[in-house]
């Protein structure tokens, strides 16, 4: 287990203890938490579980692959410098970690 911080825009906290083996984008879509799609079931096609990391939580996160770092070109709410795709970011390796939830998904 994990427990993983999702910040709503309206400032809203939810957290999750996300279970062994599973993604923050998988952690959010289990247990219900809105504002993260995650359409391609995180295969890194669709875009739709743009996160922005909460740099302030101190949580070292793994470097980015080409294809996250391309199709965060593409999502719906802008790409900024603490932009990640949540379904790339295994939860076990990630205690303690906080995101924010863009504007939109799609
Ligand atoms: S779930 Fe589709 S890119 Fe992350």
């Amino acid at each position: 287990m994990a427990k993983i911080t999702y910040v709503h825009l309206s400032g809203a906290v939810t957290v999750i203890d996300v279970p062994p083996n599973n993604s923050v984008m998988r952690g959010a879509v289990l247990n219900g938490v809105d504002g993260i799609v995650g359409e391609c079931g995180g295969g890194a096609m669709c875009g739709t579980c743009h996160v922005y990391v909460d740099e302030s939580c101190g949580v070292a996160l793994p470097p980015m692959r080409d294809v996250e770092d391309e199709l965060l070109y593409g999502t719906a709410s802008p790409r900024r410098a603490n932009s990640r795709l949540s379904c790339q970011l295994k939860a076990d390796e990630l205690e303690g970690l906080v995101v924010h939830l863009p504007e939109k998904q799609v």
